[in-house]
């Protein structure tokens, strides 16, 4: 009993896990036949309970065995922290694979019908590698190099995740914190890797004895700081709400922009109680609706929701509990306001590798959204093709 169709699909990414549950159980209990029980099922903890709950005769798994094919037998032989967990992404399955009339990927299995990538072999020559950034293109790419038997130290200056931390805040998305959960343990089991919490510069890399570099320092918050008044203490970032590191203030915010980040943190903040308008500068807010499994879900949960979603408007000032925004005549409008959240997108960060590969005698790889602000998905095919070729 799993809803087959893409109009229901891009629904599950805000759903519970094992939200069909109930469902199932019901027409096991009125039926004779066996019932698979299924969506959303990620973890064997869940598929054991759905069957001692009496959910279904049967789990069945769609997406967890894309992640990781060889989760039953993991599951079997109780090792269910080896698993690759599915994150309920749909990029690689479904937007980039169904959706795009293309073979299916996956964002969390690099090599998932990638004939022409074979397995990971051990090196003859085993190298000191470096990698900068702890976030999914720099455990991926450190896993891989290690597993070829190079050593590798990883320097992260926050903690291992990246912006997964934040992506991962709301309720909805928990599924991603199973990943940088499932990356900290590997980092951590794995003998040739040695994890170094600090802030590195492109000379401490240069003064290092290492053989190679891969750059995974992932992008930049953009912060607006041609807008007038954007350093008051009524802006705030979204990375902060989403983590509830800041209590905004009043009832009204806006949100300043109108992608994913921008639709999922004005949703974190109506369950918060506040009354929220989303402002964008293009025409269309969630512009890649047509591609995306998780803005179709965003536009659905918004328009369901008390949001107001302003279009083609620029923010131009913050003052006084007033906004003015400027359309592309020029015109002028007033938003009054008691808090302002910037979710206005990231820049990518080349210079770091750029800076290196001038520099150092040494490949430098340049992966994940330092070389170009994208997903999970890139981060982690990225750090994986790098990793796997040295
Ligand atoms: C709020 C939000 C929601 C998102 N939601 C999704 C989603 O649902 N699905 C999806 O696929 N993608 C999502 N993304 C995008 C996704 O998180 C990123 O594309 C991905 O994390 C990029 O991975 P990365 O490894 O390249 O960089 P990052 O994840 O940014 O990691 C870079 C790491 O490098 C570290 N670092 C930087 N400089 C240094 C230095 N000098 N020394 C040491 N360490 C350093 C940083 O601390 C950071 O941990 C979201 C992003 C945000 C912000
Ligand atoms: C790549 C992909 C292809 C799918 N193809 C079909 C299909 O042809 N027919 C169908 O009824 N459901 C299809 N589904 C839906 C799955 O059968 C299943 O309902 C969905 O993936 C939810 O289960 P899961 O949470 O275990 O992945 C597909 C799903 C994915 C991700
Ligand atoms: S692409 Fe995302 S949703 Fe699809 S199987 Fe992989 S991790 Fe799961």
């Amino acid at each position: 009993m799993i809803s087959g169709t893409h109009a229901t699909a891009a629904m599950e990414i805000l759903q519970p896990d094992g939200f069909n549950a109930n469902m199932t159980k019901r027409i096991k209990d009125a039926v004779s036949i066996p019932v698979f029980a299924g969506h959303n099922v990620f973890t064997p903890e869940l598929a054991e309970k759905m069957l001692s709950d009496g959910d279904g005769d049967f789990v069945a798994l769609g997406r967890a065995s894309l992640a990781d094919p060889a989760w039953a037998k993991k599951a079997q032989n109780g090792l269910a922290d080896d698993i690759t967990p599915c994150i309920n992404c749909l990029i690689g399955c479904t937007d980039r694979g169904l959706l795009a009339n293309r073979p299916i990927s996956c964002t969390v299995n690099p090599t998932l019908y990638k004939y022409e990538c074979p397995p990971i072999t051990p090196t003859q020559t085993p190298k000191n590698v470096v990698v900068i950034g702890g976030g999914p293109a720099g455990c991926e790419a450190a896993l891989a190099a290690a597993r070829r038997g190079n050593h590798v130290t990883l320097y992260e200056k926050r903690e291992i995740g990246g912006a997964m931390i934040e992506a991962s805040a709301p309720e909805n998305k928990a599924d991603i914190r199973r990943l940088i959960a499932y990356y900290k343990r590997h980092l951590d089991n794995n003998k040739n890797i040695d994890v170094v919490q600090k802030n590195v510069t492109t000379e401490d890399i240069l003064n290092e004895n290492c053989d190679a570099a891969i750059v995974a320092v992932g992008g930049r918050e953009r912060t607006l700081n041609n807008v007038n008044g954007i350093n008051s203490d009524m802006v705030f970032s979204a990375m902060s709400v989403l983590t509830h590191d800041v209590n905004v203030p009043g009832e009204s915010v806006a949100v300043i922009g109108g992608g994913i980040t921008g639709s999922e943190t004005a949703l974190e903040l109506v369950r918060m109680g506040k009354q929220v308008t989303i402002v964008e500068m293009a025409d269309q807010f969630l512009s890649n609706r047509s591609t995306s499994s998780a803005a179709q879900a965003y536009a659905v949960a918004i328009s369901q929701s008390t949001i107001k979603v302003l279009t083609s408007l620029r923010l131009e000032k913050v003052a006084d509990g007033q906004l003015t925004l400027v359309d592309k005549f020029g015109n002028e409008q007033l938003l009054k306001t008691d808090a302002v959240v910037l979710a206005a997108g990231f820049d990518a960060q080349p210079q770091f590798a750029n800076t290196l590969d001038d520099n150092a005698n040494i490949p430098v790889y340049n992966v994940g959204d330092a070389k170009r602000v994208r997903d999970i998905y890139d981060a982690v095919h990225e750090g994986f093709v790098a990793g796997r070729q040295i």
